[in-house]
């Protein structure tokens, strides 16, 4: 099987260890199912997130060293500040400590109870903050976006029917901004193509409502324009992003997925006046404006990590070893929505547990029987994520699709350790049928896939006899 070349080599290690299977079941139960309960030297390969897992390069390393930590004004900001600037675009740059702080602050400032924000797909942490102002997070991806089986290159693009469907329904008072999330997590890492942000564009013009990117991982986006939408193969990374951001009025970054840092986020904003009510926002909860909530080192190491990212040697390599683990997992047998995204792999449990009903969550039980198997931690992306009760009826609301994302942290994990990930899952697969579903002993309010605790139906053991 083809090798994506890895453009850099290993100057520090970190020693890991896989736990005895006896060891796993025993985590397993005391951790109620939940896989974020587990500590993290009792899993072998970690999926669980490419989130603030990346291995920094010696250059952020040296960045961090260099980092001023000056209260005000530090030298690390101005360098952060250009740094965005240059490549998104924006005028107003506002650090913040990771991508859910922006989030909040900008919809504290934007949103009040009963207004509306469509996106592609919400991630969870966006949902959840935008619901937290009582406004109503409405999920607008197009048709193939929701069909795990079919091939198409960019399954992240928002349907325009769906849009105009949304201000048609509220209008365009309740509706103050639309956001687009790049690549699209929640719906597989599924990139957006610049045909259909330009659509998004327009349309929100016409509207006179601003676009905001959700941008957590607007480099694998980039690349994928590049490799697959028809006009951009000799464009660089760089003047596709250009591109990108000229069309939106703003941007929410989690810099701990194409930051390759780990921790960072920042808030772009062209509105003065939005921007000034969040910076008064951020003093109050965050920091100082040229820290917010920061270490001036951050502040360099993510600079550093943006001009990175946008290396098509890393993204090629990057997004290659994600499709590599797609292949393997094909040979195997192990179902998969299709095409591989940026930067996971998402397994559909549906088709893998057919016999496990929605309700008892298959994609959690497919991840639980994971770590039993392999010490491999992935995440369910599935009803214990995302049902939600309709706004109309108030009736549960299962999600289309129940998936376990493998997220491949980046630069991390050689190609050995993901072909023995590849291997567990089809030791799953051959456990399945006698897998039996979970059912919950604790939630908290939201977020419940954080802190939840979970049992096998009824009692008794997560495999059944046979
Ligand atoms: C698409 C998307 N938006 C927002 C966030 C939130 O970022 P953070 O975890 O830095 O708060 C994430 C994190 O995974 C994400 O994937």
């Amino acid at each position: 099987m083809e090798m994506p070349f890895e453009p850099y080599r290993i100057k520090v290690v970190e020693k890991i260890q896989r736990v005895s299977r006896e060891e796993r079941v025993e985590h397993l139960k005391a951790a109620g199912y939940n896989l974020f309960r587990i500590p993290s030297e009792a899993i072998y390969v970690d999926l669980l997130t490419d989130s603030g897992t990346s291995a920094m390069s010696d250059l952020q390393w040296a960045a961090l060293m260099s980092g001023d930590e000056a209260y005000a004004c530090s030298k690390s900001f101005a360098i952060f500040r250009d740094t965005i600037r240059e490549i998104f675009g924006y005028k107003h740059v506002i650090p913040t400590h990771q991508g859910r702080a922006a989030e909040g602050m900008l919809f504290t400032v934007s949103l009040k109870p009963g207004d509306v924000v469509p996106n592609n797909i919400h991630f969870d942490t966006t949902r959840a903050n935008v619901e937290h102002t009582g406004a109503i997070a409405l999920d607008c991806i197009g048709p193939e976006g929701l069909d795990p089986a079919v091939e198409a290159p960019f399954k992240g693009d928002m349907s325009l029917t769906k849009l105009r469907a949304a201000f048609e329904k509220y209008g365009v008072d309740r509706i103050p901004f639309v956001m687009l999330t790049i690549t699209n997590n929640s719906g597989g890492g599924q990139p957006v193509s610049l045909g259909n942000m330009h659509a998004v564009s327009d349309f929100c013009r016409e509207m006179g409502v601003p676009l905001i990117y959700d941008a957590c991982r607007f480099a694998e986006n980039a690349w994928f324009i590049q490799q697959r939408e028809d006009g951009y193969a000799q464009k660089s990374i760089q003047e596709i992003c250009t591109e990108i951001f000229s069309l939106g009025q703003g941007c929410t970054m989690s810099a701990k997925k194409d930051g390759l840092v780990n921790i960072g986020g920042f808030l772009c904003l062209e509105d003065d006046e939005w921007a000034q009510r969040v910076t008064n926002l951020l003093i109050l909860r965050e920091g100082f404006p040229t820290y917010g909530g920061l270490a001036g080192r951050d502040l360099a190491a993510v600079a550093q990590g943006l001009r990175e990212v946008l290396d098509p040697d890393y993204l090629a390599y990057r997004i290659g070893q994600v499709a590599r683990l797609g292949r393997r997992l094909d040979e195997l047998g192990v179902p998969h929505l299709r095409p591989t995204g940026g930067h996971a792999v998402y397994l559909d449990a549906k088709r893998a547990l057919p016999h496990i009903p929605q309700a008892q969550f298959p994609a959690q039980v497919f991840t639980a029987a994971l770590y039993l198997e392999g010490a491999v931690r992935g995440v369910e992306i599935g009803s214990l994520m995302f049902d939600h009760k309709d706004p109309d009826t108030g009736e549960t609301v299962h999600p289309a699709m129940e998936l376990v994302r493998l997220a491949v942290p980046r630069r991390v994990y050689t190609h050995t350790q993901l072909d023995y990930v590849a291997e567990s899952c089809a030791k799953v697969m051959e456990i399945g049928p006698r897998l039996r579903g979970l059912e919950i002993t604790y939630e908290p309010p939201a977020l419940r896939h954080f802190t939840v605790k979970l049992k096998p139906v009824g009692g008794g053991k997560m495999i059944a006899e046979g």
